[in-house]
């Protein structure tokens, strides 16, 4: 077995390799330096990969890592690779699962479809809609990014963990099981892109250190509103913990009232503090 991380993900990557001691194949992902002008995504594999299973690594977001996933699938192919893993930590247009309005694209299905042409099966983590894995074309596993949160939360001494929405209940559910604390959940409702209202809710955070549990940060909006609630109940320290943080926008500003913000290696961030390496090399272990 062989690991190949995209540019995306080459931490995680080495990390994997680095579990499951196996090499890591480095890639050039510039011909010349300062790459393509025009932006385009360049790929050469630096070692031989015949017959080998390979792992490749590469988080799809934003879009120009998903091309550079599929020219890194297309070049191990070409080069004899006997079965590709694809390992997708953070699966981008994975949270439009469904056809909300006729018309639309099912985004993930249509990137599923176009992972399936090189590889043999796929393992992500902390989906949107898990449910949704089981109609892929190959198949598809979700592990959960929480276990690597929970190590950071316990570390952190955190006293109560709130799930921002009742789409987080099943991730806050889990890092209460792993580090033994307390959680609730508020309701949410999103009003546009930057915006969410959430419905009034009596917390038990008086006094307590709290971390705010998420699959995603993106705007950051979210977290501030929910930051803004607990400061309002009397929370004394907020932290803020997603799997993957995409930080886009005014995420920075949306963020400035936590005392901490963590995010794990799913996407590479300067809040990813912890790295789920473990977790993948488990699952990979276990495929057989
Ligand atoms: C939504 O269902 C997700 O779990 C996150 O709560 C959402 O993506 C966060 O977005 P933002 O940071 O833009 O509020």
């Amino acid at each position: 077995m062989k690991v190949v991380g995209g540019s995306a993900s080459v931490p995680l990557a080495r990390g994997i390799a680095k579990e499951l001691r196996v090499e890591n194949v480095e890639v050039a992902f510039e011909r010349h330096p300062g790459g393509f002008p025009d932006g385009e995504r360049y790929v050469r594999l630096l070692g031989p990969v015949a017959g080998e299973q390979v792992v490749l690594v590469q988080t799809t977001h934003p879009d120009p890592m998903i091309v550079e996933f599929f020219l890194l699938a297309d070049a191990l192919r070409d080069a004899g690779a006997r079965r590709i893993t694809a390992v997708i930590p953070y699966f981008g247009y994975g949270r439009q699962d469904k056809r909300f309005l006729d018309g639309e694209a099912v985004s993930a299905k249509a990137i599923a479809k176009h992972i399936a042409v090189d590889c043999d099966e796929l393992l992500t983590m902390t989906f949107h809609n898990a449910e949704l894995l089981k109609t892929f074309p190959i198949p598809a596993r979700e592990i959960s990014g929480i276990p690597a949160l929970g190590r950071f939360l316990k570390s952190a001494e955190v006293d109560f963990l709130l799930a921002p929405d009742d789409n987080a209940i099943r991730f806050v559910k889990e890092a209460g099981a792993l580090t033994g604390t307390p959680w609730d959940y508020l309701e949410k409702k999103r009003v546009d892109s930057h915006t969410v209202r959430i419905t009034p809710k009596k917390l038990a955070v008086k006094r307590k250190s709290v971390a705010i549990v998420d699959d995603v940060i993106s705007t950051g909006g979210t977290i501030a509103t929910v930051t803004k609630e607990l400061r309002s109940q009397g929370a004394h320290r907020v932290i803020s913990a997603c799997v993957h943080g995409l930080f886009v926008d005014n995420a920075e500003t949306n963020l400035k009232d936590c005392d901490d913000v963590v995010a794990t290696d799913t996407v590479q961030s300067p809040h990813t503090k912890v790295s789920v390496a473990p977790e993948f090399a488990a699952a990979i272990r276990a495929l057989g």
